[in-house]
């Protein structure tokens, strides 16, 4: 038996789905029973140079696909929400299955999408949407049922992990970096959505629902981009034997979540630290099974290519985990997972007075000094808290001459996120 597809979308992501779909096919049909087959594909622009033979498969013409009755499976490789939200929400309201790898799309409008799929009998997949290659999605529909998960996060954008690598370890500039992560696929059309926070926040959205069978509205969650770390910041993190990473983490408790996209510092030993170029780690916290860390290749043609065929397979093979119903609204809340911070503050040499303020606030604080250094007119440091670590952020936030504040993740996660609650100040 043959099953024909409409793939949206020949780049990066198309491309892969399209040479594992072509390549693998006769193995699809070994173990589902099914071949799949590509009828055709839809792009912006019919000329441009393809990595693969496509001819007579291409179309500019949406409605050639969506009102195909012979297609009964639609892969969204477009990105962003128009025309893509047409397009998925047509498809399933004709009955087609939609599997997308589009994470904007999914963390606005997923809930919507979902009702319209459960409607008309169809399934709606998105493993490629968040963690590239790693299976998530997937694991977590089986790890909640038995299951409470109350912590997810990690490291969730392959284009920002690997600009960080590359300026640390091997010295590139920021934007000698970003420009080879766009060459090898792994950003955004509009690279913004890594470097500012934003791909990482929807991941973090669609995670966070699917983990705690909440509806999280994007805008409630904080976030912060690796796009103003500076050289100079990375220096003195290097130095002091620190990584930096773009961290994005929910956490559940009793009448809330907290949850968030930053930059954060980890140590050698902490995991986080050993994640690196375009790899991705997610972490999961339950009450049975433990601590689970996935990692894998976080973006790219052909690892996201075989999240969005692992959903084919599962479709094919009628797999499908039913979602929990949702719960009431939980308020997102604004709470730190560390008492240990990372800032740089800038006095010009005769600005000493500058110097001197905050060096006094920091007394009064009672925070110790772990690491500092005072060059230039730079003082920098790493200082630990003993309590009330919001109003101290909120408080440091003020000082203009406070140019960087990171904060910094200790030797373990489930340590820290144990500690979590001593720290929380709620807003
Ligand atoms: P891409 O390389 O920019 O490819 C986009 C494709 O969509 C192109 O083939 C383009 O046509 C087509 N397209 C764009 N606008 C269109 C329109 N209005 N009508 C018809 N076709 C249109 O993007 P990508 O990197 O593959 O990403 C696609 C989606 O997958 C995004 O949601 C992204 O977040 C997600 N994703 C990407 C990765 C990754 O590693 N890149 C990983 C996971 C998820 P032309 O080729 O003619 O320009
Ligand atoms: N731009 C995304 C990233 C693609 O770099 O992680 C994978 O979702």
């Amino acid at each position: 038996m043959k099953i024909k597809i409409g793939l949206l979308g020949l780049g990066t992501v198309g491309t892969g789905v399209y040479k594992l779909i072509t390549s693998r096919g006769g193995h699809i049909r070994e173990s589902t029973g099914v071949y799949p087959e590509i009828k055709k594909i839809l792009v912006k622009n019919l000329n441009k140079p393809r990595k693969v033979k496509v001819e007579g498969l291409l179309t500019q013409n949406a409605e050639e696909i969506l009102k195909d009755k012979e297609i009964k499976i639609i892969i969204e490789a477009i990105g962003g929400i128009s025309p893509a939200y047409e397009y998925v929400k047509e498809a399933l309201s004709s009955g087609k299955h939609v599997i997308t790898a589009n994470k904007e799309l999914i963390a606005k409008h997923g809930e919507e999408l979902n009702e319209i799929a459960e409607k008309n009998k169809a399934f709606l997949k998105c493993e490629a949407s968040v963690g590239g290659a790693i299976p998530i999605l997937h694991q977590i529909d089986r790890l909640k049922i038995t299951d409470e998960i109350d912590f997810v996060g990690g490291i969730i954008n392959g284009t920002t992990n690997y600009i960080l690598t590359k300026m640390t370890t091997e010295g590139r500039s920021y934007k000698e970096a970003l420009k080879e992560a766009q060459q090898l696929g792994y950003a955004e059309a509009n690279p913004d959505y890594d470097v500012k926070g934003f791909d990482a926040l929807y991941k973090l959205a669609i995670l966070m629902r699917k983990v705690f069978n909440i509806n999280v509205p994007v805008n409630s969650i904080t976030r912060k981009g690796i796009d103003e770390i500076t050289t100079q910041d990375l220096n003195y993190i290097n130095k002091w034997g620190y990584k930096i990473k773009l961290f994005a983490w929910g956490k559940k408790v009793k009448d809330g979540i907290f949850a968030g996209v930053e930059p954060v510092l980890v140590e050698e030993n902490n995991i986080l630290s050993r994640i690196n170029d375009v790899n991705n780690a997610i972490i999961l916290r339950g009450d049975s099974f433990g601590e689970y860390v996935f990692v894998g290749k976080g973006a790219g043609e052909l690892p996201t290519g075989d999240a969005v065929v692992a959903d084919l397979i599962d479709i094919l093979l009628n797999y499908n985990i039913k979602d929990n119903k949702r719960i009431n609204f939980l308020p997102i809340r604004q709470g730190s997972f560390t008492d240990t911070f990372y800032i740089r503050l800038e006095t010009h040499k005769e600005n000493i007075l500058g110097l001197k303020k905050v060096l006094k606030f920091l007394k009064e604080q009672k925070v110790s000094i772990v690491e500092s250094s005072y060059e230039n007119g730079t003082f920098t440091a790493i200082v630990k808290m003993k309590k009330s670590v919001e109003t101290f952020t909120e408080k440091l936030e003020k000082i203009t001459e406070i140019k960087t504040i990171f904060k910094v993740l200790q030797e373990d996660i489930t340590e820290e996120v144990s500690k979590f609650e001593d720290f929380v100040e709620v807003i």
